[in-house]
């Protein structure tokens, strides 16, 4: 279900759709996999919309063998499996903490058709070779050679297999990033703590990159819908304050400048409150490329 309009004290009547929002990792899980914390947040459902979209692009076979890059706390692990019970899904993430994670969670779900490895997806080995299908929900754009890393997830898939991956369309794009940025340091240029996270985000760049890793038939479809960041502000603010970039922007300030930006923070979450909770808009691409 996407927010409703709203109405703000002021009667300015705004929407998340129409001031553009996205989603970030809290410092707990950073964007990189870092592992800084105990409390794990709420991905799954800060990327509701984003992913179900993502699902229907997969078309994942019963009997697939499914391989998922950088897979976190294993949500989309555990869905592929459910969707190949024939098959297997193998979940890969550079995070100790996110595949002992992950391992927790799908032992919970009993799923008995998915394993998982800690471990660079650029460079690793992975098991149960060859693979149908290799999926990714925001997890192949932190690779530091790109090119070597796709090359090598391709060494693991049979001839042909399929791609599909879900990235960050730019910054500029992504309200969620540049209302934080403004707010919090009065500029919308590209966040510098967060490269990573918009590497994707070029279809020409991303072309050349999978072609000069194996991949033929590059797609892209993009998807715009909001991201959830909290039921209410306080919870929103809480959620973007566990943002390892925003931390890093509010460490650089004076203190009072940093309580002054917390509040600009806070306002421009209020801007972005619906009945539903606090939405952001943003845009991603859906990726799909076949291995050669
Ligand atoms: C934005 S999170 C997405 C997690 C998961 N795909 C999801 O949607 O819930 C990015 C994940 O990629 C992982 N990651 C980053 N670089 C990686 C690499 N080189 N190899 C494997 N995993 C990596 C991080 O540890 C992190 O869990």
């Amino acid at each position: 279900m996407r927010p409703e309009r709203h109405h703000r004290a002021d009667d300015t009547e705004t929407t998340a759709l129409e001031l553009n929002p996205g989603g970030e990792i809290p410092s707990e899980i950073d964007e990189t996999g870092g592992e800084h914390g105990e409390r794990l947040i709420d991905y799954d459902a800060e990327l509701r919309l984003h992913y179900q979209r993502l699902r229907q692009a997969y078309e994942i076979r019963r009997t697939d063998r499914v391989l998922d890059i950088g897979c976190g706390t294993g949500q989309t692990t555990c869905d592929a499996a459910r969707s190949a019970p024939a098959g297997s899904a193998h979940g890969v993430d550079s995070s100790a903490l996110m595949i002992q994670r992950a391992r927790h969670l799908s032992s919970l779900q009993g799923l008995i058709n998915v394993t998982y490895q800690h471990a660079d997806a650029e460079t690793c080995r992975f098991p149960m070779e060859p693979f149908d299908i290799a999926i990714s929900r925001f997890g192949t754009m932190f690779f530091a050679d790109p090119v070597a890393a796709f090359a090598n997830i391709g060494r693991a898939l049979r001839p042909a297999a399929r791609l599909v991956m879900m990235v960050w369309q730019a910054h500029e794009q992504n309200e969620w990033s540049t209302s934080i940025e403004h707010a919090l340091v009065g500029t919308t240029a590209p966040p510098r703590e967060t490269p990573g996270l918009f590497s994707l985000a070029d279809p020409t760049s991303v072309n050349r990159i999978l072609n000069s890793a194996g991949f033929s038939e590059a797609n892209f479809t993009e998807v715009n819908e909001p991201v959830f960041y909290g039921q209410d502000v306080a919870a929103a603010l809480d959620f973007v304050n566990r943002f390892q970039s925003t931390k890093d922007m509010l460490q650089r300030l004076e203190p009072a400048s940093a309580e002054a930006a917390t509040e600009r923070l806070r306002q421009t979450l209020a801007a972005h409150q619906t009945r539903e909770g606090v939405w952001l808009d943003s845009r991603s691409w859906i990726i799909t490329a076949q291995r050669q």
